[in-house]
């Protein structure tokens, strides 16, 4: 499985920290300033993940977008053809206390992710836990911890329940990209930061 990832911040280091303790065979990470800007912080990893470009990231069988909202359109616009690519957005349109949220115009954010990796089979994924919590072992208390994700694409949300389980968590398919990605949207969804545990 060769895993992707655009965007090495909070939520882009958690992640890759869970890829590799689960032996994932191939990650690369990507940010906007190039490889080489990566290159000290993936030395950790004893060579199982690469930095790479945003294209090359891009080019995993599974490819997840942990960027700001605001850098969305630029991360996804460096990936020539999403076409029957799997995209799962770890992204919120979230703003600090205090700032007022991005207008999505009606609109969810998944919604407007989709509409800049057209063709793109997008999952919403990894969005609704805090990175420091997405960072620990799932496998807690003697359960999985909940990852709640949704899409419209089944055969896409198949390989990403795979993924989640390899990964040691109780992956939850809440359903479409609108309907179910509103139930872990960030201020109004009712699962947004709940740290559940199935036992
Ligand atoms: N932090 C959390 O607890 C949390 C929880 C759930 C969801 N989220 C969501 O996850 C997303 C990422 O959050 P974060 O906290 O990880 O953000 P962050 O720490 O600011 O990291 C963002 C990363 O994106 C990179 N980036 C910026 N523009 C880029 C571009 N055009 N192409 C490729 N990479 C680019 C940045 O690196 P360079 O600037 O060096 O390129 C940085 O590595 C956000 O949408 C956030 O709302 C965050």
């Amino acid at each position: 499985m060769h895993v992707g990832i655009i965007g090495y911040g909070a939520i882009g280091q958690s992640l890759v920290k869970r890829l590799a303790a689960a032996g994932i065979e191939e990650i690369t990470v990507a940010n906007s300033r190039g490889p080489e800007s990566l290159a000290p912080h993936v030395e950790q990893f004893d060579g199982r993940v690469n930095a790479g470009t945003v294209r090359e990231a891009g080019a995993a069988e599974l490819v997840v977008l942990a960027v700001g909202w605001h850098q969305v359109p630029n991360a996804l616009a460096e990936v020539q053809d999403w076409t029957g690519r799997i995209l799962i957005d770890a992204t919120n349109n979230y703003a600090p206390p205090g700032e007022t949220p991005p207008d999505l115009g009606g609109r969810t954010s998944s919604e407007i992710v989709a509409s800049h990796a057209p063709g793109a089979k997008v999952v919403k994924a990894f969005n609704h836990l805090a990175a420091a919590l997405l960072g620990e072992d799932p496998r807690v208390a003697g359960g999985n911890r909940a990852l709640f994700y949704s899409g419209d694409d089944e055969a896409a949300k198949e390989s990403v329940g795979a993924l989640l389980k390899r990964l040691g968590y109780a992956g939850i398919d809440l359903g479409g990209l609108v309907e179910g990605g509103k139930m872990h949207a960030p201020r109004n969804g009712p699962l947004i930061i709940r740290n559940l545990i199935e036992m």
